[in-house]
């Protein structure tokens, strides 16, 4: 028979070896880069490779996500904080493997919440992330706290960056800040709208080269989507364009991403088991 301590080992050590999803967060310096638009199509992109994915809009001031899949107004966290809801509801079926959670604005309510419906939130919210091999996180534009929340609490962050000067500087300033702020995850580039590979590099090659040098940090590049009139037109249709335009360059380049993104070892994390994502966000956030 085992004793009670060996017991309470074996629960703790049951509950690190639970995979908790790998959580990838998109950001941007300036706005307008691609970020919606890439999360929405890099979750299906991975979805359709047959992992579970929770898309979470963290976007807090201008949640989008749920346009862009044409979705009628619905719960979301701020709705399920003020009211009994059940956590279940807040989360949309996208498609085989992908769960939306449309706007997670009330996260900052939280501390107002009482004790029985934040332990319903956290278990719900537990659930949520081990049932999902991925979270990909759409994170608002600029440095502001709550975007750095996320990002200080993901596992790889992706920035996003397109050929505009203004872009490619506000893109070096928030790797900047991710550095001071962040130890364990992985900052990668991804360029959005280049006009060609060669142009891809250059973009790539300006800001690696500045992070090299003033920072001492080697930037990999994630990945890239070229500019393609397939990307507006899906979004004026309210559809993704992996779905509207499945052949398309941007949908191929989406899936190439995924595919790296796949193949690539999730940065290492703490052995311990740990809160929920969006728990440990809004922590960061209070
Ligand atoms: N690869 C692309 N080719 C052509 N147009 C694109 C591409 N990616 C994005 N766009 C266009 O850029 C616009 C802005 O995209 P999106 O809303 O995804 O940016 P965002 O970074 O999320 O913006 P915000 O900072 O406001 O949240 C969209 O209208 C979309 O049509
Ligand atoms: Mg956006």
């Amino acid at each position: 028979m085992i004793s009670f301590d060996q017991a309470h080992h074996l629960r703790r050590l049951a509950k690190a070896t639970v995979a908790q999803a790998r959580v990838v967060c998109l950001v941007s310096g300036k706005g307008g880069v691609g970020k919606s638009n890439l999360a929405a199509n890099l979750a299906l992109g991975l979805a359709s490779a047959g992992r579970r994915i929770v898309l979470v809009d963290a976007d807090l001031a201008l949640a989008n996500l749920d346009i862009l899949f044409d979705l009628p107004p619905g719960p979301n966290l701020s709705t399920l904080l003020k009211s009994p809801h059940n956590p279940a509801e807040i989360t949309t079926d996208i498609a085989p493997g992908l769960r939306l959670v449309p706007g997670a604005s009330g996260l900052t309510a939280l501390a107002d919440l009482s004790d029985f419906h934040r332990a319903r939130l956290i278990s719900f919210l537990d659930s949520l992330e081990r049932s999902a091999d991925f979270l990909i996180v759409d994170a608002s534009a600029g440095l502001s706290s709550n975007v750095l929340s996320f990002a200080a609490v993901a596992d790889d962050v992706l920035v996003l960056t397109t050929p505009e000067p203004p872009a490619i500087t506000d893109a070096y300033a928030v790797i900047k800040v991710l550095l001071m702020e962040r130890q364990l995850s992985s900052i990668l580039l991804v360029v959005n709208m280049a006009k060609n590979v060669s142009q891809v590099r250059s973009v790539h090659a300006r800001i690696a080269g500045a992070a090299r040098k003033f920072l001492h940090f080697d930037l990999p590049l994630a990945g890239f989507v070229l500019y393609d009139r397939h990307v507006p037109l899906a979004v004026t249709a309210r559809r993704p364009f992996m779905w509207s335009f499945p052949r398309c360059r941007a949908a191929r380049q989406v899936h190439r991403l995924a595919k790296r993104l796949l193949n690539s070892q999730p940065p290492l994390r703490s052995a311990q088991p740990q809160e929920p994502f969006l728990l440990r966000a809004a922590n960061c956030l209070l």
